[in-house]
């Protein structure tokens, strides 16, 4: 049956390695999935003020009715000291509130990380799954992807170098499409 699969990437950097990741990973779901990158780069930094006097900013609400609209969420993301980049964060809370009304809540997740460090961004990988315990969100626990030193996986135009990668990016998303099913 089609699904809504919105993918979200943590860096805001135009040449960023996460989202090439991104845009390959958009092949691999099966012909009827649907699949789209959510652009997280305009939201206004998370505050309550906003939610509780209805003062909620149109990037907030766009980004909150397009999230509704999807079945489920693969997040793509560097590690930032040890961490997610501040503007996944920022989206994640977006995404949480008002209160009762979370755009998480019961829907599956995936989770990649890559960086151009060694430990492909596990930090930020485990730091992201933490919230997503909280946020309801069953999430894919094997395969763990982290890729590490991913800038010498790709080519100058985006594609994998390594047949093998994309190999083991598949084994993900058919992990992934699998749990989308079971809900
Ligand atoms: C980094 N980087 C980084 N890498 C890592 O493996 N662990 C880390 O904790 C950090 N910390 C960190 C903090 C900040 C502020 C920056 C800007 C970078 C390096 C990071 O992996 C690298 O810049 C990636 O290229 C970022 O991903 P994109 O933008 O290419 O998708």
């Amino acid at each position: 049956m089609t699904k809504n699969i919105g993918i979200i990437v943590g860096s805001l950097r135009k040449e960023s390695y996460n989202m090439k990741v991104a845009l390959n990973m958009v092949k691999l779901f099966p012909d009827d999935y649907q699949v789209q990158i959510i652009d997280i780069s305009q939201l206004p930094l998370y505050n309550q003020d906003y939610d509780d006097h209805d003062e909620v900013p149109a990037a907030w609400q766009t980004f909150r009715d397009t999230m509704k609209q999807v079945d489920a969420v693969l997040f793509v993301t560097p590690e930032y000291n040890r961490s997610i980049p501040a503007p996944l964060k920022n989206a994640i809370d977006v995404g949480s509130r008002p209160y009762g009304e979370s755009v998480w809540d019961g829907k599956p997740a995936a989770v990649v990380s890559a960086s151009t460090g060694a430990i492909g961004g596990a930090l930020a990988n485990m730091v992201l799954r933490q919230s997503l315990v909280f946020l309801n969100m069953p999430t894919v626990q094997q395969p763990e992807v982290y890729l590490g030193h991913v800038q010498n996986m790709l080519s100058d135009d985006g594609s994998f170098k390594d047949e093998g990668t994309t190999k083991f990016l598949q084994t993900l998303v058919d992990a992934f499409v699998k749990l989308i099913e079971k809900y």
